[in-house]
């Protein structure tokens, strides 16, 4: 019965996430829609505040003063529609993961790695094998199991960030969402990090990867979705989006990347649009070297090689 839904990984379709901040709604994720086949991983890439942390925590179910609509599935399963309890027993930490940006300052200086494994392990009321466990997520991030009995403060930025990903692969999640996991170290360490999850993808993990730095995908991810105003302006695979971007606003992304061999980067000017206000034309339209008359309304999905685009320009009724 259910063969021709779990051949999709996860498929989500007209996501919408807004706060309800006391100035208002703020639209924080706004409509949408993006696809994963087995041992897919995608790169979610945009500039500050588009949306991007707001995209996982609604797929993780995490989402606090806000509130998620449309369609999520995943294996299968329509996971919005899930009641809480049962997303919390079977999904959660289970199924899907969460590494939390900045996650690396909330481990408590006061216990150890292990105490704080010890932890979340009870705090999921597991009865498996505590010890083994704990071991096998340690091992399966290259770290020493000497890691185990040191405080925080006692490991480098990279053993702490190590440590933050064995926390969230505990339980064995088949997809990890990875919300800037690089973004506090320096480039050395940030290139052993993107090694180690591209390991764990070759052993079957599947990951959302959220940057802002569109450069770091390049590894990692199968498909990307460009993020701006709280929407995906752009979706696709990553060979399309490096090679062959659509909207204005993932070219100019990608003309800002700095290079070694001198060229200087291009920076889009301008702001990005205050998520305050419900999105009635294209949200890149301020700042669009490209901008037409058309773009003062919102522009649908429309179709590319392996994706989509939210840009006027790709319109071909007209
Ligand atoms: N709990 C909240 N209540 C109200 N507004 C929020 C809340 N969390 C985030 N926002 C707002 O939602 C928008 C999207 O935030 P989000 O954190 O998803 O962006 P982001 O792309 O992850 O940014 P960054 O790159 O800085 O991490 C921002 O305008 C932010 O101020
Ligand atoms: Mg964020």
């Amino acid at each position: 019965m259910r063969s021709e839904k779990t051949k999709k990984f996860l498929e989500v379709n007209g996501l919408s996430s807004r706060y309800y901040s006391s100035n208002g709604p703020v639209y924080a994720v706004d409509n949408v829609d993006f696809s994963l086949n087995e041992n897919e991983s995608i790169g979610i890439a945009g500039e500050s505040a588009c949306g991007k942390s707001t995209l996982g925590l609604s797929i993780i179910r995490m989402l606090s003063g806000g509130k998620t609509f449309g369609k999520i599935t995943f294996q299968g399963e329509s996971i919005l529609d899930v009641p809480e309890s049962e997303f919390d027993e079977y999904f959660r930490w289970k199924k899907i993961s969460m590494i939390f940006q900045g996650a690396m300052s909330s481990l408590d200086p006061v216990f150890t790695i292990n105490e704080q494994f010890i932890e979340i392990l009870n705090q999921h009321d597991f009865d498996g094998d505590l010890i083994q466990t704990i071991h096998d997520a340690i091992i399966s991030v290259g770290l020493n199991l000497h890691v185990l009995k040191k405080y925080p403060h006692e490991l480098s930025g990279g053993m702490k960030q190590r440590a933050i990903i064995a926390m969230a692969l505990l339980l064995k999640p088949k997809f990890v969402i990875a919300d800037e996991p690089t973004t506090a170290l320096d480039v050395l360490i940030q290139a052993q990090i993107m090694n180690l999850l591209k390991n764990l993808k070759k052993k079957g993990m599947s990951f959302m990867l959220i940057t802002h730095d569109l450069a770091v995908l390049s590894e990692i991810a199968d498909k990307i979705g460009i993020m701006y105003g709280g929407q995906m302006v752009e979706f696709g695979s990553s060979e399309e989006i490096y090679h062959n971007p659509k909207h204005p606003y993932t070219q100019g992304l990608l003309e800002s990347i700095p290079t070694l061999k001198g060229n200087s980067p291009r920076y889009i000017k301008g702001n990005p649009p205050s998520l305050f206000d419900v999105p009635t034309q294209c949200q890149f339209i301020e700042r669009c070297p490209l901008v037409m008359d058309k773009c003062s309304q919102l522009p649908p999905k429309f179709k590319t090689a392996t994706g989509y685009t939210r840009c006027w320009l790709y319109d071909d009724t007209s």
